[in-house]
């Protein structure tokens, strides 16, 4: 991809928590810094499974998930406000400071950017779970011309009882995506991709229609953390974003991504 094309193009960038290093070297931070100097819009949206987890532990909460989705009590939701909006979010900006990204850290409540409701599902109640109803597309867009990079932590305000309410990164990533009308939503993860048998590194996907996602997702090939990843694509794709693809977050993963590794998720 040319300097020119990456100029133009604005994507919306899901980092899972299970991707990201424990030290100071992190590879995809140089590759956004990067791209945000070629004048990229880049939207970052990021997740904190392992963070929240450790931190779940040391407060003896113990924690739990139906559908790949983490149950919320009001004491986890502390923790995961804590660990998700201060600890992660506030490491991302300093680590993309460092590289000469004026990134700007916030959640999806903070100006009520990502409006979200009670969460239900069929295998039982999740708790202070959100699920998107609407996101600030035109606040966002601001945010993007003054030259910032926003790097979004998950959790959205429920305006019906003014509750933050904890959300898969996921989810938040493709409400945004598909808000902003994305050129392209890119998930980086711990998987190279998308596999046909989730324990076969040799079976990634390269490329998925929605339809065909659904049928994966119906048949059970996507578990826990990979099916509100794919429903998130799915929304995105559905909603407007130009295409979703899911990689590996390595050294150059978002371009070579956006070139063809791992699963690109297209509308039909
Ligand atoms: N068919 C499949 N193909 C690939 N991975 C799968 C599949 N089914 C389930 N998985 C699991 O999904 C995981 C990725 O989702 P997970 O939620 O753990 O990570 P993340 O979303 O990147 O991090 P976080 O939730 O902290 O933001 C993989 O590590 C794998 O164990
Ligand atoms: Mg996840």
């Amino acid at each position: 991809m040319d300097r020119r094309t990456c100029a133009r193009m604005l994507i919306v960038l899901k980092y899972g928590g299970n991707a990201m290093p424990d030290g100071a070297d992190d590879p995809v931070l140089d590759e956004i810094a990067a791209l945000a100097r070629t004048g990229m819009s880049v939207v970052m949206v990021h997740g904190g499974g392992p963070q929240i987890d450790a931190a779940l532990k040391l407060h003896d909460i113990p924690e739990e998930r139906i559908e790949g989705l983490r149950v919320t009590s009001a004491a986890a939701r502390e923790v995961v406000e804590s660990v998700l909006c201060g600890t992660v979010n506030k490491a991302l900006v300093r680590g993309l400071l460092a590289r000469g990204a004026k990134a700007f850290g916030f959640s999806g409540q903070d100006a009520a950017i990502l409006t979200v409701r009670r969460m239900t599902v069929p295998g039982g109640d999740l708790g202070y779970v959100g699920e998107p109803v609407a996101v600030d597309a035109t606040l966002l867009h601001g945010i993007l011309g003054l030259g910032l990079l926003p790097v979004i932590a998950p959790i959205g305000l429920d305006p019906a009882t003014n509750d933050g309410l904890n959300m898969n990164a996921d989810t938040a990533a493709g409400a945004i995506a598909a808000a902003l009308q994305a050129d392209a939503y890119v998930v980086l993860t711990n998987v190279a991709g998308v596999r046909r048998d989730r324990h076969d590194p040799a079976s990634v996907i390269p490329r998925l229609t929605i339809a065909e996602a659904e049928g994966f997702l119906a048949d059970g090939t996507f578990a826990d953390g990979m099916r509100p990843k794919m429903r998130a694509a799915i929304e995105a794709v559905a909603g407007g974003a130009r295409r979703a693809v899911i990689a590996e977050a390595v050294r150059d993963g978002i371009v070579t991504a956006l070139g063809g590794t791992g699963t690109e998720l297209v509308r039909s």
